[in-house]
C-alpha cells in the first residue's frame, strides 16, 4: 500500500484549501493538499459576484457594519465573535488577495470597485452599501487561480485526482487521510499530524442546485461516520436566482447593479416582501417571496419561475423613480457581467439585455457543517473540546458565522479568512505535535466498502436513487418546510438508504478511472447528509433563517437560540443520529452593543 508522509494533509483545493495550504506551508509545514479534482476545476470558481470587505472604497463602509449585517442576515444565530474575525479579517484578506495580483475591477481613480450586494447595509441597517468587491461576475474563479499560482511558488504538493474517502483517526487522534488514486484505482494511505477538511458542500442532494456535479459532501460524511458531530444541518440556503430548471447561478451582483425581480404581471414583488431594501433583502427572504408569488399564480406562464430583469432601460426607470442617479447602458452589463450573460445566451437562448432571464430558487450553499472555532480546530460537543490535529474551512465547516442564512459575498471571505488562520493554526500545532502511529490495517474498513460497492450486483443502478433522493428532498426539505413532508423526507431516505445498501448494480468493476464506483460511494455520502438534514430540520420547531416551517412560523429565541448536533450512531447499516440542542451561540457583541440583540423578522 503506498504510504506517504506529510505533516499536514488539506482535502480539497477550492479557495479555503489553497488558502490554508498556503498559510501552512509558509508557516514551515511540509504540506500536501489532496483533491478528487484538478485543483482550478473546484467549485470556488463559480463564486461570481464578490467577496465582502469593509473597504469604504465607494461609500462610508465598516467592518462593526459588515458584522452587524452578517448576524442579523443570520438570523442571529451566528456566533458573534466569528462574524467580527470574519469582517475585521476581510480587509486585509482582500488587499492580500489584491497584492498576489487577484484582477480586481477598478473605480476609475484606480480603487478596488465594489457594488452593492443583498443584506449589505451602512450604518446597521439604513442602506445598502456597496461592499462587494469583484472581478467582473468572475470572482471565484479568479480567486482560485491566484491562490492556486501562489500554492505553486511555494511549492505546496498537489495530489490532483486522488479522492479521498476515508479518515484515520487512532485513539480520538488525526492520523491522515485514505485516498483512492483515480487513474489506477488504487489506495493510497497519507499518514499527517494533522488534516483539514475543505470539501465543499452538498448541493448535489437536492434536485436544482448551483452547485457542480462534484459537491457530494464527502468531507462532512467522511467525518460524520467517524465519530464527528454535523451541527446545524438544518440550515441549507437557496439562491434565490438560478436559471430555471438548471439552477446554474445567476449572480446577485445583477440586483447589486440594479437588476429587479418581476412577476407575470411585470410587478416589482419585493417591493412588498421587503419594502425598504427591495431585491436586495437578504436570500431567504427573496426566495421565500419567489415561492409565495408562484403559488399564488403570478409565476411566468403558469410556471414556478420569475423574471430576473437587467435591462438597462428598465434598471434606469427604476433607479429614476427612486432617485438614484445611477444609469447603466448595454456596454456596463457586458463589462460587468459577461458570464451571467454568456451563460444565459447559451443555455437559454435569451440574451439578457434584450429580455428578462427565467429564474428560480436554487440549491445553493450548506451553513451547517462540521463545527469548528475561529481558528478551524474542529470541536466535537458544545464544550468546545477540540479534536487533535483536525481541521475544517470554507462551506464544509459550520464556523459558525453564517448562522441560519449566509449573505451573498460572505462565502468568499470564509474561504480566505478561515482558510488562512487555519493554516496558521496547523503550521503552529504540527510544529509541536508527533505523528500519531497508524492503526494496524488502516485501509480494512474503506477497503472491504469499495469492494462491497464494486461487486454490488442489484437491479437499481446509483443515478436512479440520486435522481428520487434529489426530488424528495426538493420537495420536501426545500424552502418551506413542514412536520408532514420532513417525516415523509426521513422515510423516504430510509427506503432509499435500504435500497442503496440491498439492490444497488455498479456495472463497472474496474480499477482504471473507475467513475461508475466512485458515484456511487458519493452517493453514500450523499444519502448520510440528506438524512441528517431532515432529522434536524424535522427537530427545529421554529422557522429561523433560511428554516421556514409552516407550522411553526415564528422564530423561538427563548427555546432555540441554540446550535444542534448531530452525531451518528448504531451501525453503518441501519445507522440512528442523536440530536443535540445544548451547544449555545456566542451573542459576545450583543452583550457590549444592543444594536446585535436578536430583532424580530417577518417568515
Ligand atoms: O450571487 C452570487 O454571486 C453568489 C455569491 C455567494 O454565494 O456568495
Amino acid at each position: 500500500m503506498p504510504t506517504h508522509q506529510f505533516d499536514a494533509i488539506i482535502v480539497g483545493a477550492g479557495g479555503a484549501g489553497l488558502m490554508a495550504a498556503l498559510y501552512a506551508s509558509k508557516g514551515g509545514a511540509n504540506v500536501a493538499v489532496v483533491s478528487k479534482l484538478y485543483p482550478t476545476r473546484s467549485h470556488t470558481g463559480a463564486a461570481q459576484g464578490g467577496i465582502g470587505a469593509a473597504l469604504g472604497n465607494l461609500e462610508e463602509d465598516k467592518p462593526i457594519w459588515h458584522a452587524y449585517d452578517t448576524v442579523k442576515g443570520g438570523d442571529y444565530l451566528a456566533d458573534q465573535n466569528a462574524a467580527m474575525v470574519l469582517a475585521e479579517n476581510a480587509i486585509d484578506a482582500v488587499i492580500e488577495l489584491e497584492h498576489m495580483g487577484l484582477p480586481f475591477d477598478r473605480t476609475p481613480d484606480g480603487r478596488i470597485s465594489q457594488r452593492r450586494f443583498g443584506g449589505h447595509t451602512s450604518n446597521f441597517g439604513e442602506k445598502a452599501v456597496p461592499r462587494a468587491c469583484h472581478a467582473a461576475d468572475r470572482t471565484g474563479h479568479m480567486i482560485l487561480q491566484t491562490l492556486y499560482q501562489q500554492c505553486i511558488k511555494q511549492q505546496v504538493r498537489f495530489f490532483d485526482e486522488f479522492h479521498v474517502v476515508d479518515l484515520i483517526m487512532n485513539d480520538g487522534k488525526t492520523a491522515g487521510v485514505i485516498a483512492v488514486e483515480l487513474s489506477t484505482g488504487q489506495l493510497h494511505v497519507f499518514h499527517a499530524k494533522a488534516v483539514m477538511f475543505a470539501t465543499g458542500g452538498w448541493g448535489r442532494v437536492w434536485s436544482v442546485t448551483s452547485n457542480a456535479h462534484s459537491l457530494t459532501g464527502d468531507g462532512a460524511a467522511i467525518a460524520l461516520r467517524r465519530g464527528i458531530p454535523m451541527q446545524d444541518m438544518e440550515f441549507f440556503q437557496f439562491h434565490p436566482t438560478g436559471i430555471y430548471k438548471m439552477g446554474i447561478l445567476i449572480t446577485e451582483g445583477v440586483r447589486g447593479e440594479g437588476g429587479v425581480l418581476l412577476n407575470r404581471h411585470g410587478e416589482r414583488f419585493m417591493e412588498k416582501y421587503a419594502p425598504n431594501i427591495k431585491d436586495l433583502a437578504s436570500r431567504d427572504v427573496v426566495s421565500r417571496a419567489i415561492y409565495l408569488e408562484v403559488r399564488e399564480g403570478n409565476g411566468i406562464n403558469g410556471k414556478p419561475y420569475v423574471y430576473l430583469d437587467i435591462r438597462p432601460e428598465t434598471v434606469n426607470r427604476y433607479f429614476a423613480e427612486a432617485g438614484d442617479s445611477r444609469r447603466i447602458d448595454r456596454e456596463y452589463v457586458e463589462k460587468k457581467l459577461p458570464d451571467i450573460l454568456d451563460f444565459c445566451r447559451t443555455y437559454l437562448g435569451v440574451d439578457p439585455v434584450k429580455e428578462p432571464m427565467p429564474v428560480q430558487p436554487t440549491a445553493h450553499y450548506a451553513m451547517g457543517g462540521i463545527p469548528t472555532n475561529v481558528n478551524a480546530e474542529v470541536v466535537i460537543d458544545a464544550d468546545w473540546t477540540v479534536a487533535p490535529g483536525l481541521y475544517a474551512a470554507g462551506e464544509v465547516a459550520c464556523v459558525s458565522v453564517h448562522g441560519a442564512n449566509r449573505l451573498g459575498t460572505n462565502s468568499l471571505v470564509d474561504l480566505i479568512v478561515f482558510g488562512r488562520r487555519g493554516g496558521m493554526a496547523i503550521a503552529d500545532y504540527v510544529k509541536q505535535a508527533d505523528f500519531v502511529p497508524l492503526p494496524d490495517n488502516p485501509t480494512a474498513e474503506i477497503e472491504a466498502e469499495l469492494e462491497r460497492l464494486r461487486n454490488s450486483k442489484g437491479k437499481t443502478k446509483p443515478y436512479e436513487i440520486r435522481q428520487q433522493m434529489q426530488e424528495l428532498m426538493m420537495a420536501n426539505v426545500g424552502v418551506f418546510r413542514t412536520e408532514e413532508l420532513l417525516q415523509g423526507a426521513v422515510d423516504g431516505l430510509k427506503e432509499l438508504r435500504e435500497r442503496y445498501r440491498t439492490d444497488l448494480i455498479v456495472e463497472d468493476g474496474g480499477m482504471q478511472f473507475n467513475t461508475d464506483l466512485l458515484e456511487a460511494w458519493e452517493l453514500g455520502c450523499m444519502l448520510d447528509l440528506a438524512e441528517v438534514t431532515a432529522l434536524s430540520a424535522l427537530n427545529r420547531k421554529e422557522s429561523r433563517g433560511a428554516h421556514s416551517r409552516e407550522d411553526y412560523k415564528q422564530r423561538d429565541d427563548e427555546n432555540w437560540m441554540v446550535h444542534t448536533l448531530a452525531y451518528r450512531e448504531g451501525s453503518d447499516d441501519d445507522p440512528s443520529y442523536r440530536l443535540d440542542t445544548s451547544k449555545k451561540v456566542d451573542l459576545s457583541l450583543a452583550e457590549e452593543d444592543e444594536r446585535f440583540k436578536p430583532k424580530e423578522r417577518v417568515y
